[in-house]
């Protein structure tokens, strides 16, 4: 019972931008969560957090609050995770940006049953880099992750401690998410259709876990290493006085050189690891982290907002240098690629059935099906995979077990973004956009690739990859 396109007239305005944000006053200090080195035990439970001032949000988290602890690892050591289920329904973990063994990954077909626990044992064996940790439960991830279920991962080397980037109380850990909350400023989670069309989106701004945030600097260099948890939003990052940040890293680790910008867009599962200089303001200046409009995007970047606000509080002196290098990035040869693919990514109307709104998001005009290898990839194979958006939302793709390189971008933003000048997991993929990228295969097994606009993932947009 596919209905036909006269059905569209009935479906909530897909331009519309979905809740304008509200900005709250920026009076809440800035938290953090804890940062627990190496090893640790992370339970899946329900807790408060006032994310608005004075209300007590029924929330979820990896500990007593919203969210869970910023994990601190160190290359080339192994960890155990250990993982309790204490909701009430199938979660798991997918360690988003770990190179890890396919049986730790945390496919939607490894769940931990409610009440059972799971050791997630790996080495860690990349460059230092920011990633995060989500459930990744089949239809369940988008609900899981928007209720609080989310954390930081930052990966640490000798190499990159020898930069002597800014550390300490001069680096910040920043999740940024928006949410829904109601009367009782507790996140709520009620997709509509159209939510399910352009993901669900928040009024209210958060900071790790914080509306309204704000945070005391010293005149110094900052490092900010930036995660998008939300699950549709996407963020065209500035600061509030237009000035120049630098981009030092991105999904994969650290770029090649500093990139000087005045604004970064991040797309849902991104991260951006950002330089900010404080250091030539005036104590008393306020400054914010805001989200600037942007093209592209039928449903999205039409408003523009605070995010975090910034008081210079202190004067310091600040020796810091900037890197005129980071990181080698060897780039991968399109000559040695062993396989091409593509893929159309986005609705298929044909999957419209008005009784059932699910299934419309999917890749080759396919729905997910856990049962089903959608591709066989070779081990140790380097591969050309091409995203091609014919719709009209964009579509942050990501793929497990392995990272990737961008080679172009088609139809869209012809000019690639300084963050993409190194090593990717989640590419956004604008309207109109075909993007290429290059990566070798060189884990064993079972991994998903998907959109990482966490109701369009769940929705179907998703295919199960095999490589041996
Ligand atoms: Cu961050 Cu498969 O996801
Ligand atoms: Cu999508």
């Amino acid at each position: 019972n596919n209905h036909d396109m006269s059905d569209i007239d009935m479906m909530p305005d897909m331009e519309g931008m979905g809740p304008a944000v509200k900005e709250t006053p920026f009076t809440t200090p800035l938290r953090f969560p804890e940062t627990v080195t190496g090893s640790a035990q992370l339970t899946a439970k329900s807790g408060t957090e006032a994310i608005l001032p004075g209300k007590n949000a029924r929330v979820l988290g990896y500990r007593n609050g919203i969210l869970g602890p910023t994990l601190r690892v160190q290359s080339g050591s192994e960890v155990t995770f250990r993982f309790s289920n204490n909701l009430s329904e199938d979660s798991n973990i997918h360690w988003h940006g770990l190179l890890v063994p396919a049986e730790m990954d945390g496919h939607p077909a490894q769940v931990v049953r409610a009440g059972e626990s799971f050791p997630y044992t790996f080495r860690i064996n990349q460059a230092a880099s920011t990633a995060w940790y989500h459930p990744h439960p089949h239809e369940k991830t988008a609900r899981q992750a928007y209720l609080g279920l989310a954390g930081m991962i930052i990966v640490e080397t000798p190499t990159e401690r020898a930069l002597n980037l800014p550390s300490g109380s001069y680096e910040l850990p920043l999740i940024i998410q928006d949410k829904r909350l109601d009367g009782t400023g507790s996140p709520q989670y009620t997709p509509t259709m159209q939510d399910v069309m352009m993901g669900f989106m928040g009024e209210t701004i958060t900071v790790n876990g914080v509306g309204g945030a704000f945070h005391p600097v010293a005149t110094r260099m900052y490092r900010m290493r930036v995660v998008n948890g939300s699950n549709g939003r996407i963020y065209n990052l500035a600061l509030s006085n237009e000035a120049p940040f630098w981009v030092i890293g991105t999904d994969g680790g650290l770029l090649p050189t500093p990139e000087a910008v005045t604004a970064l867009l991040l797309s849902p599962g991104e991260r951006a690891d950002l330089l900010v200089d404080f250091s030539k303001l005036p104590v008393g200046t306020e400054l914010y982290l805001k989200s600037n409009t942007f093209p592209g995007a039928s449903a999205q970047g039409k408003q523009a907002f605070n995010i975090l606000k910034f008081r210079v509080d202190k004067a310091e002196t600040d020796s810091f240098q900037m890197p005129a290098s980071l990181a080698t990035i060897t780039t991968l040869s399109t000559a040695a690629v062993a396989k091409s693919r593509s893929f159309s990514i986005g609705m298929n109307m044909g999957n419209m059935n008005m009784g059932n709104m699910k299934g419309m998001h999917t890749i080759n005009g396919k729905v997910y099906s856990m049962d089903r290898i959608d591709e066989t990839v070779k081990l140790g194979d380097t591969e050309i995979w091409d995203f091609d958006n014919k719709g009209d939302e964009p579509h942050p793709m990501h793929l497990h077990s392995t990272f990737f390189q961008v080679l172009s971008r088609v139809g869209g933003r012809n000019t690639l973004f300084a963050n993409e000048k190194g090593w990717k997991d989640t590419v956004l993929v604008m309207p109109g956009e075909r993007v290429r990228v290059i990566c070798r295969f060189d884990k064993p097994g079972l991994f998903v690739a998907h959109c990482h606009n966490l109701e369009h993932e769940d929705d179907g947009m998703m295919l199960n990859f095999r490589v041996s």
